[in-house]
């Protein structure tokens, strides 16, 4: 029943690093996302063409894209939220854009400082025009499960705003629980729901690990079918416009998990947590993961 492969979509040099103060410079960026590119990694999320007043730390996203030596089995993306985004990314000529929203109406308007209903217009120029540029198009679907301001969000505005993002012809959707509120049980009453409309293909989840139960909904997804999955490097990462949120679920301790349930992910553990260290010593603080700690010992 469960999966034989999973793709794991590394957001740390985006989701990880946006939530980070001490600045990382533009080359050790670089040379982090190189590092990355060399584990078995097929996507990477390397950075964010967001205002750079919004987020300074990848106010360098051009330079970055820029300045690096990319792997032929790697695609490149970043986020966009709107159409002088889409211009900057693709000067610098990303693989990927992914635009996105919230499925809370506060949430919504404290990242992106427009109503739901604004938000559609936007995202819609950007997909249609990045797809005339050739590219694919990814959408996050954020606070799917709970928003810091608002609460339990409802299973039905989930599915209501997805098929909005499907009839765009957003190739995928990100489901995020950003402040990392979910349990299993959750997930399955809004997977259920989901799946019942849409193809379990158009979807990938992407769990902050803030209380713990990232690994228990990853488990939940897989065994409803889910084959992508988002992770940060060191479980970096957090959104700054949702009070509390911590970092994704780390990528090394997913590997651990689907290796040992016998998923194949073509990522190597050593590469993985090598390009770990390095980060971690950029940032100048210790990284918790567990098998970074194993690692350590
Ligand atoms: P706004 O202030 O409403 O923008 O911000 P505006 O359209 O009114 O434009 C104001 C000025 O900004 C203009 O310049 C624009 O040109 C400029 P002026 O004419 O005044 O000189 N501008 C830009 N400059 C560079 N790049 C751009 C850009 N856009 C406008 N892209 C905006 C709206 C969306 C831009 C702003 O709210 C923003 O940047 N928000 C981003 C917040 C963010 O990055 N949040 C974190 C990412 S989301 C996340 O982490 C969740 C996720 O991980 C999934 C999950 O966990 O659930 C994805
Ligand atoms: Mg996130």
């Amino acid at each position: 029943k469960l999966p034989k492969h999973v793709t794991i979509k590394e957001v740390g040099p985006r989701d990880g690093l946006q939530n980070e103060i001490e600045m990382i410079q533009t080359k050790d960026k670089i040379e982090w996302i190189e590092n990355l590119s060399k584990t078995g990694l097929s996507y990477i999320e390397v950075t964010s063409f967001v205002h750079p007043k919004w987020i300074p730390q990848l106010a360098d996203a051009v330079d970055v894209l820029k300045g690096l030596k990319r792997e032929e089995s790697v695609t490149y993306a970043a986020l966009v939220p709107n159409m002088r985004g889409l211009e900057r990314a693709l000067e610098a000529n990303i693989d990927e854009v992914s635009v996105f929203m919230s499925a809370s109406e506060s949430h919504n308007k404290n990242n992106i400082n427009k109503s739901i209903e604004e938000t559609y217009p936007v995202l819609e120029e950007v997909v249609q025009a990045a797809k005339k540029e050739g590219k694919q198009v990814r959408g996050y679907l954020s606070t799917v499960i709970g928003c810091p301001y608002e609460g339990k969000i409802p299973v039905e505005q989930v599915v209501r705003i997805t098929d909005r993002l499907l009839e765009m012809g957003i190739e995928e959707i990100s489901l995020g629980d950003t402040i990392g509120v979910g349990v299993p049980t959750e997930v399955e009453a809004l997977l259920s729901a989901l799946l019942t409309r849409f193809n379990s293909n158009l979807f990938a989840m992407h769990f902050h690990d803030t209380r713990g139960t990232a690994l228990a909904n990853i488990l939940q997804s897989l065994e409803m079918g889910l084959t992508k999955f988002d992770s940060s490097l060191g479980g970096l990462g957090g959104c700054p416009y949702a009070k509390g949120a911590s970092g994704n679920v780390a990528t090394e301790d997913l590997l651990y998990m689907l290796q040992g349930m016998g998923i194949n992910t073509n990522i190597d553990m050593d590469a993985l947590l090598n390009a770990a260290f390095f980060i971690e010593e950029k940032l100048g603080k210790q990284l918790n993961s567990k098998q970074m700690n194993i690692a350590r010992k």
